[in-house]
């Protein structure tokens, strides 16, 4: 990230902006946006940029209507004369979607990738779903940069959890996992999932009963319909085990994925700022801060 003289807030990004601002020493900036009774967008920013290196904060969840403004700020700061416009994005929206599973789907991540490449300088971000893509310059032909949340979990757990055993829905939530149970000096396990629809998953659980005295913590890099989370915990409840925690980085929560969890048994729904829910418990800003200052 290059130093950063303006960070200009978008889509209900305020707090981080201004948290990494104060800290940074930089300006925000005020935007005006909306949506045209036709659903177009209207975007407009007339403070000065001329030769300033800015960063657009701008989470991505929901990224479908705010690409396309992004967009628009985007070429406006350059028409402007702003010297490069990089984009703070905690959460990285089109990673799953990383293989064509049937015929005719579409790539949907690289194609993401693509465009958004076209539009920003650079990308910050937090715990992109790397999966069947390694890292992020397979896909981006910007300079990109990602930044971990597992040390912030796993001081979490150190802290307010006795007797931790760490669990992972499915395999790829194993990287996430273990690099937490790594950090907190706990045990973990990673689950064998089957996803069968949108909103339908099954998990199997080997042996759970041998974990009766153990205060489970389910960590998962996103929840977004919540099935994923809601299965593990229903095979939670049935084999007696205490009610779990439930800790993810990017609190998605489609619908009403959050009460859910809360409903099915979850002792605690806990995620990072990376998307603003009331389930925000671990401050992603001093990472972002250190990151920028490096
Ligand atoms: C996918 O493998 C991810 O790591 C999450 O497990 C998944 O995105 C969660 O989705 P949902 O909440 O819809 O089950």
């Amino acid at each position: 990230m290059h130093k950063t003289d303006l960070f200009i807030p978008f889509a209900s990004n305020e707090k981080l902006a201004a948290s990494l601002a104060s800290a940074l020493g930089a300006s925000v900036g005020d935007l005006s946006y909306r949506r045209f009774p036709d659903e177009e967008s209207y975007v407009r920013y007339s403070g000065d940029v001329k030769g300033k290196n800015i960063a657009i904060v701008c989470t991505l969840d929901r990224p479908d209507t705010k690409f396309l403004p992004l967009c628009f700020l985007s070429s406006l700061l350059k028409e402007r004369g702003a010297k490069k416009v990089g984009l703070i994005a905690p959460y990285l929206a089109y990673m799953r979607q990383d293989k064509a599973f049937q015929e005719g789907e579409a790539l949907s991540s690289h194609y993401f990738a693509k465009l958004l490449s076209q539009h920003v300088d650079w990308l910050v971000t937090v715990d992109p779903h790397l999966h069947r893509i390694q890292s992020l310059e397979e896909i981006y032909s910007i300079p990109t940069q990602v930044l971990h949340a597992s040390s912030l979990i796993s001081e979490w757990v150190r802290k307010n959890v006795q007797k931790p055993l760490l669990i992972g829905p499915d395999e790829e939530s194993g990287q996430w996992v273990s690099s937490v149970a790594k950090e907190a000096g706990a045990p973990f396990t990673v689950l064998k999932k089957v996803r069968k629809g949108d909103r339908h998953v099954e998990v199997s659980i080997p042996h759970i009963e041998e974990h009766k005295d153990k205060q489970i913590v389910l960590i998962d890099d996103i929840a977004s319909s919540g099935h994923t989370m809601l299965e593990t915990i229903k095979h939670l409840r049935t084999a007696k085990l205490h009610a779990p925690i439930c800790i993810v980085v990017h609190p998605v929560f489609a619908g009403t994925a959050y009460e859910d969890l809360k409903k099915a048994g979850a002792k605690r729904v806990l995620s990072c700022n990376t998307i603003e829910h009331v389930s925000n418990g671990l401050d992603i800003a001093p990472m972002l801060v250190k990151a920028t200052l490096r």
